[in-house]
Parts: structure tokens; sequence; C-alpha cells
């Protein structure tokens, strides 16, 4: 099995690279070979089996980069090199670059191939919705984005839709909820505040929340966003139905809910650590994205989510104890 990874030194390019190399499978055919691709050089992972890994540093939306990766017929495509959000709302010619021209490039790539049974895996998000919307959100409720960012992942989707059902391509777009507890430091994602709120007080740091604290959000943790990445490559073509697009289960929790956990699992001295500094630009974004979802289809095809924040709170500090023992 050969899988390709686009954004392969990211976040969550990363922790897919190792859980792809621990589980050592997928659909049953072992891991035989891994393409990484991002712009800056991802880590090569030490590989104790017989896996071929290939390192490639380049821009995804340069054809002769796309063209290197694709020579080698990856059967499963894990597509998440973006431009996040408040990057791409920065910079519009950026953002429809890499978010959109790029996936237009990587589709047209496999179809040249006659890469009809490879799965796309791409990470879209809760950004693709927003306007006017109902108050609990649907797979199918339309996609009218208020940001560039999930603009170009709604066209994304449209288009893996489009190759998918012209069976040009084997897609699978999972929208992914808001991310929480992202390790390492804030990042330019307009949501990087809802980890930073949460892991610098556990790390004994301050924090500055930059919404008001009855804003919800949609979200899941790293552990269970890599595991729906795995399922993805696995869901039968056919489970899909008419469209390829569907919203992880999440869970909804508000600022305040999210201040409650923190201060019921590490006490009132990591709560005194968060100071309240509105910012409008971060607030008018965030607030546009949707927080409440039926996710069903997701549910029917296996995916599944966090229990509940305390959950999503214990896997971060399990996964940053293990880190900081080194083991
Ligand atoms: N983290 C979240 O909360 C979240 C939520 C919803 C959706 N997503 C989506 O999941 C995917 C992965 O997110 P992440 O959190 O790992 O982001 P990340 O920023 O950590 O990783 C994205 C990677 O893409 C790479 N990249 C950017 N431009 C590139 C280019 N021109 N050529 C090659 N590589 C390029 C970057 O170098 C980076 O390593 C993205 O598509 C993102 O939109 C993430």
């Amino acid at each position: 099995m050969h899988v390709m990874i686009t954004g392969a030194a990211g976040f969550l390019g990363q922790r897919l690279t190792a859980a792809l190399i621990e589980k050592g499978s997928l659909n049953g055919q072992p891991l035989s070979r891994l393409t990484l691709l991002d712009q800056i050089e991802a880590p090569r992972p030490e590989v104790v089996s017989a896996l071929t890994v290939e390192v490639v540093a380049g821009d995804i939306a340069d054809i002769s980069v796309l063209e290197r990766c694709l020579a080698g017929e990856p059967q499963v495509i894990y597509h998440l090199a973006a431009v996040v959000s408040s990057a791409a709302e920065a910079d519009l010619s950026l953002g429809m670059r890499v978010n959109f021209d790029a996936t237009r490039l990587l589709l047209e790539g496999c179809a040249a191939r006659g890469l009809s049974t490879t799965r796309l895996v791409m990470a879209s998000s809760v950004a693709a919705y927003g306007g006017d919307l109902p108050e609990i959100l649907e797979d199918m409720t339309a996609l009218v984005p208020q940001n560039s960012y999930g603009t170009q992942k709604a066209m994304s989707e449209l288009l893996i839709n489009d190759y998918s059902r012209r069976g040009l391509i084997d897609g699978c777009v999972l929208r992914l909820p808001t991310i929480i507890v992202r390790p390492g430091r804030p990042n330019a994602a307009a949501s990087s505040f809802a980890s930073s709120l949460l892991r610098e007080p556990l790390n004994g740091e301050a924090a500055i929340c930059p919404v008001p604290t009855d804003l919800e959000m949609f979200v899941m943790s790293p552990q269970r966003v890599i595991e729906a990445l795995l399922k993805g490559a696995e869901v039968p073509a056919a489970a899909f139905g008419l469209s390829r697009c569907f919203m992880l289960p999440g869970i909804t929790v508000s600022v305040a809910e999210m201040l409650e956990a923190l201060e019921q699992m590490a006490g009132a001295e990591a709560l005194v650590r968060v100071s309240h500094v509105p910012d409008a630009r971060i607030t008018a974004i965030v607030s546009s994205w949707p927080a409440r979802f039926e996710t069903r289809k997701a549910r029917a095809l296996g995916f599944t989510g966090d229990a509940d924040l305390a959950d999503i709170i214990s896997l971060h500090q399990r996964d940053r104890d293990v880190l900081a023992n080194g083991n």
C-alpha cells in the first residue's frame, strides 16, 4: 500500500504519519511506501519495517512537484496541505493557490494517471459553513462560507465530489471540527486561541481569551481526528451515497465551558492565568463558524468522537506526559 500525504510536515501530517506507521496497514494491505510532501521538509520517520519513505520538499501548487509525487501511483492520498484560516484571509491569492488551485492540480494529476480507485481523503473545515444557518446544521446544509479559507475548502469539496461522481478518483472529504488541544505554540489559525486557553494554563503559562465566553465552538481532539483520517481511507466507496463530504462527530462547547473544565481539572490557579483581551478580527472569523451539527452520516459510517471536554483534556495531558517522558 502506497500512501501519500500532502502537508506532511504539519500538525496533523506528522501525527498521521506516525499513526500510519504504527498501524502498519490500511484496508488489510501492509504499508509499503510513504510519500511525504510539504513545502518544508517533513521529518523522516524512524522506520523499522520494510517501508520506503520518500520525503519531498516542494510547493504543492507546482505541477512538477505533484507529478513527482504521483509518479509512484499512491493508492491513498491524504490531502492536508493548506494555508490556515487567518493566513488565507490575509492573503487571498496565496489561499487560492494552496487551498484551491493545488487541489485542482492534484485531482487533474490523479485523473491523468488513471488513479480512479485511489482514495483521496481531504481535510475540510467547519469554516466551509456560514451565513444564515439553521440552529442545527446537517451535512447537506448549503455551504455559504463567510471567509476565504472556508470558500476555498467548499470549492475543493465540490471538485472532489464531482471527480468522484465521474469515477476519476475515489474521494472522501472529512469536515474537521476545530481541533483542541493542539500541542506546541499558537499558529495563524483564527481558532488557535481555543487550544491556548487550555494548553498554556495546564503548563503553568498565561493565555489570552480574545472572544466572548458565550461563544460556542464545535471541537474534536487531535487523537479522534487521526482515527477518523485512518478510517477515511477504509470506508467502502459504495457507502458514501451521493455526497463524499460530511462533518465528523465533534462536540459543541462554549468558551465558558472550556474555562470551567480547565478549572475542574487544574484548579482555580489555572483559571487565573487566562486574561480576557477582546479581538474583533478573531471574534468575527470564529463566530461565523457554526457550532451545532447533526453528524448522522459520519456516525452511520462508523466514525466516533470524544465523549466530553474532560476526555479531550485527559488525552492532551496523556500525550504531553508521554512526550515529556520520552516514551
Ligand atoms: N487543525 C485544525 O483545527 C483544523 C481544523 C479543520 C481543518 N483542518 C485542515 O486540516 C489540514 C491540516 O491541518 P494542520 O492543523 O495540520 O495544519 P498545519 O498548518 O499544521 O499543516 C499544513 C501544512 O501544509 C503545508 N503547506 C502549506 N502551504 C504549502 C504549499 N504551498 N506546498 C506544500 N505544503 C504546504 C505547511 O507547510 C504545513 O506543514 C488542513 O487542510 C487544514 O485546513 C485543520
